[in-house]
């Protein structure tokens, strides 16, 4: 057997222990498979003199990056540091430096991919990105690889388990938004800082990577519509629960005759939908191909050991991988980098979907009768109302209304306008509504 591939990793906090970890846990299967051993050679840590809990005798420890991407020994790079910034000189610099780069950077990836696949692609060398998208679920290899034959029609994915998480203890326990995202922080599943999170733009940023390698399209993170799942609250919950759905913030991407769809927000979705019962932190994406129809991924998005699979599966493609000619490998973004096409994404007022609709009114003759008048007039039919009874002594009832698909813009109009109606209080809920069929 040929000697080991020696490997630097920047960064040995949670993901990066857990690749070390794996990669010493399992070399000898590793080394079957990829033909030749991976192993560490060279770590950049924050902290060289802490004690790691997994072996560094034979690991030069550093605190400078430089040390690291630029030691001729090594032939790939791990990029743990995260960032954008930092992150990407580094990365380019190690490109410069003939390295192969494997990262779990979806920020990176989403912001600077094009710049740097462009730049690995003049240098002949690769940037795997496994680990980026649903944490140890290899949906970047699937679609890249295992879909190839096929047309993508669309993606949805739960591609943030803090979201995910957030969402289903709301459901089964009842709570609100801010009591469960404080349980989230105290497990450790939500950032102490959870803006990235809570606010979509870390699924954003896993959306942008599945959208380009799902149509050839350049990378366009600025292009994503991003809502997160702030304004959620326990009574629209437990209205989707008794209309038959489940809210889920979804990644969604869509192809469609104006263009590509590319958004972000909770959604209602059928509750009897597989992906529907997708609970707790895991993550899931489901495919939908025009040959192989509905196919859906399912497993753990974050965590060391699953992260650090994605990260060494990586390893492995660039070993088996590196006597080829670049021209014959895997493209980066699953196209041929000259194929790309730069497909219009449609702004989101744009976008065709059904709605549920949450409508404080005036109990009072003739308001709901306004309320259908607008949707009416302006073509949106409605698919189920509910109104219930009033509690006693209030004043206001809330109308639900799940309409058909219309666009966005249309809908925006009829929600000005029935917030402008006497009868109506405060600002009507809006949650974009999928039901997933082929
Ligand atoms: N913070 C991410 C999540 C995990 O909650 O899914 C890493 O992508």
């Amino acid at each position: 057997m040929l000697s080991p591939v020696k490997v630097g990793i920047l960064g040995l906090g949670t993901v990066g222990g857990g690749t070390v970890h794996v990669l010493q846990r399992n070399a000898e299967e590793i080394a079957r498979r990829a033909g030749r051993g991976i192993i560490v050679t060279h770590a950049c840590a924050k902290e060289v003199n802490k004690t790691y809990p997994f072996n560094l005798d034979d690991i030069v420890l550093t605190e400078q990056l430089t040390n690291v991407i630029n030691d001729p020994e090594v032939e790939i790079v791990v990029e743990l540091i995260g960032g954008t910034t930092i992150a990407r000189d580094i990365t380019l610099q190690a490109i410069a430096n003939g390295k192969h780069v494997v990262t779990a950077n979806k920020a990176l990836i989403a912001n600077h991919g094009n710049e740097i696949f462009a730049a690995a692609q003049e240098k002949g060398v690769i940037v795997a990105f496994e680990a980026a998208v649903g944490g140890g679920i290899p949906i970047i290899k699937t679609i890249r690889e295992g879909l190839a034959a096929n047309k993508i029609e669309w993606i949805t994915g739960i591609i943030n388990g803090t979201s995910n998480f957030i969402l289903t203890e709301m459901r089964d326990k009842g709570t609100q938004f801010t009591d469960v995202l404080a349980e989230a922080q105290r497990l450790g599943y939500a950032e102490k800082d959870p803006t990235f999170d809570i606010e979509g733009i870390d699924a954003a940023h896993k959306l942008t990577i599945l959208a380009s390698i799902a149509f050839g399209i350049p990378l366009q993170f600025n292009k994503v519509y991003t809502e997160g799942i702030t304004n959620i609250s326990p009574e629209d919950v437990q209205y989707a629960e008794e209309l038959g759905y489940k809210i889920k913030h979804l990644g969604i991407t869509k192809r469609t005759e104006k263009g590509i769809e590319l958004r972000v927000h909770p959604t209602f979705i059928p509750s009897k939908r597989l992906i529907a019962n997708v609970e707790g932190v895991m993550n899931a994406v489901l495919v939908q191909a025009d040959a192989l129809g509905q196919s859906l991924y399912y497993g753990a998005g974050a965590g060391a050991l699953p992260t650090g699979s994605a990260i060494i599966a990586d390893m492995i493609e660039t070993v088996r991988t590196l006597t080829t000619d670049p021209g014959n490998r895997v493209p980066h973004l699953a196209f041929q980098a000259k194929a790309l096409v730069d497909l219009p994404i449609l702004p989101v007022e744009e976008i065709e979907t059904a709605y549920y609709l949450r409508i404080t009114a005036l109990d009072k003759l003739g308001v709901l009768a306004q309320v259908t008048n607008i949707l009416s007039e302006k073509g949106i039919s409605i698919e189920a109302i509910i109104q219930k009874e009033p509690c006693s002594g209030a004043e206001h009832v809330s109308v639900v209304i799940l309409t058909h698909q219309v666009m966005e813009k249309r809908l925006n109009q009829a929600i000005q306008a029935i917030e402008n109606l006497d009868g109506i209080t405060g600002k009507v809920t809006r949650i974009r509504l999928e039901m997933l069929e082929d």
